[in-house]
């Protein structure tokens, strides 16, 4: 786990520039707020920003190294020069505690990885070290559209979660940014493809879909000890970190994600991986629905069908909530047909846990190094494809006619279509640049 912050406070000096002479000053970083005073006591801090996401925080460079930070103070923005040791380690320690702004000080944008139901990602370079990240770029059209603020309080949860996640089988976040149109949360880049673009190309062999599931597992182990349901795992939302190798896949997307403390309990996921207590209204259901959701993984990766059939997502959806689910599962060997089901139980008390199905016999030595699974050309295997896009139940109640289902646009042309042609790049947020040894922005 990330190491919580109330054990990194510190202090630095910094100075505003003038005209005739500079301004010395002092900054504390505590648990909640950066104070800057003119005396160490900090009694009387002329200038506070709260660390919430209400609050942003600008940074200015020069030849790769940061120069100085800013705030805005009367809305007016007011930059503060420093060493840049000292400012790489306020920059690190306000990680995911605000939004910074202008995020093309730091990053360049390239071209788009992948879109889902809520965002378009984008791979990008880290100006000062040149090191490559992914950019999920969020449209504020998209968050506040709606006039509560669920999809807002959905991204901060989002941002509030991966913080505090460290482990090798869940995306890492390493930054978080706001601009004029849209939110950026900057991920640690995924080399390869999406496991449901990998799998419509390749067969996968029965030790790959072990190495899948057992790594799934793992993360699913972690998040049960943190108390984490991530209540979206698909094939989407599992990406490889190197092309080809499917034990390098990371869980992405926590866009749906929970506590377990938070009593919010609707309906939500992607039909056809819907555990079947959750279409029970307010049933307290727990980290087991990802176990179920893996199952439905696992039983599409072993018999290339899934488990519920319909030709739109409200048939799938309608199958998956009467759990009518097919069975192809005759070929498998016992140990995989015995996994599978106690994945797939419909009784949550009854279905296995993560740290209980990696001590599972289709895990062990004994049958690594068996034959594949997957015999049909990759042609096929696309076939077995139900010929519709992937949905998203967003947020719903048990009634099925209630529930809103939001298109996942496959490809980033459907997805254009959908928001307009102008949406792209990443960075395009008619920012202001401010000019050297300006203090102000216009906005
Ligand atoms: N860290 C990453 N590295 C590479 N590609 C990524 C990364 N994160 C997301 N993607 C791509 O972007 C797509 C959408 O990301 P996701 O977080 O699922 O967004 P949404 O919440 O909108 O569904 C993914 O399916 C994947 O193809
Ligand atoms: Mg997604």
């Amino acid at each position: 786990m990330q190491q919580e912050i109330s054990n990194t406070s510190f202090q630095m000096q910094c100075k505003r520039k003038h005209f005739i002479k500079d301004k010395i000053y002092h900054l504390l970083l505590d648990d909640d707020r950066i104070k800057i005073s003119e005396t160490v006591n900090f009694q009387q801090s002329k200038y506070l920003l709260e660390l919430n996401f209400e609050s942003q925080m600008y940074w200015k460079t020069e030849q790769d190294q940061l120069v100085a930070f800013g705030i805005k103070y009367h809305k007016t923005l007011k930059w503060f020069h420093a060493n840049s040791s000292d400012l790489q380690h306020l920059y690190k320690n306000l990680f995911g505690r605000v939004f910074f702004g202008n995020i093309s000080t730091i990053y360049d944008s390239k071209e788009i990885l992948g879109s889902g139901a809520s965002s378009k990602v984008y791979r990008v370079i880290n100006k000062l070290t040149h090191c490559q990240f992914a950019s999920k770029c969020i449209r504020k059209d998209y968050i506040y559209k709606r006039e509560d603020k669920e999809r807002y309080n959905r991204m901060i949860q989002e941002i509030e979660l991966m913080r505090k996640l460290d482990h090798e089988a869940i995306v890492k976040m390493i930054d978080i940014f706001e601009g004029e149109k849209s939110f950026y949360i900057i991920l640690e880049l995924l080399q390869g493809e999406s496991l449901h673009q990998f799998f419509k190309k390749h067969s996968l062999t029965l030790t790959q879909i072990r190495q899948i599931i057992s790594r799934c597992l793992q993360a699913l182990c972690y998040l049960d000890i943190h108390n984490i349901i991530h209540r979206d795992l698909k094939l989407e939302n599992l990406v490889l970190n190197e092309k080809g190798k499917v034990e390098s896949l990371k869980i992405i997307d926590f866009g749906l994600a929970i506590y377990t403390s938070n009593p919010q309990r609707q309906l939500c996921g992607t039909p056809g991986y819907i555990a079947p207590e959750m279409f029970i209204e307010k049933y307290p259901y727990t980290t087991k629905v990802d176990i179920f959701s893996l199952g439905t993984i696992f039983y599409k990766l072993l018999c290339k069908k899934s488990l519920f059939n319909g030709n739109t997502s409200e048939e799938i959806l309608e199958n998956n909530k009467k759990f009518l689910w097919n069975n192809h599962l005759k070929n498998c060997s016992d140990e995989t047909i015995d996994l599978i089901k106690q994945m797939l139980q419909k009784d949550p008390n009854k279905r296995i846990s993560a740290c209980q199905a990696l001590q599972h016999p289709f895990f062990m030595e004994k049958f690594i190094g068996e034959q594949g699974v997957a015999e049909e050309s990759p042609h096929e295997i696309v076939r077995t494809f139900p010929h519709t896009k992937p949905m998203q139940i967003i947020n719903s109640n048990d009634n099925i006619a209630d529930i809103k289902i939001q298109a996942i646009k496959g490809s980033q042309q459907s997805f254009d279509q959908s928001l307009g042609s102008n949406y792209y790049p990443s960075f395009d947020e008619g920012y202001n640049k401010q000019k050297n040894g300006s203090d102000h922005i216009i906005e």
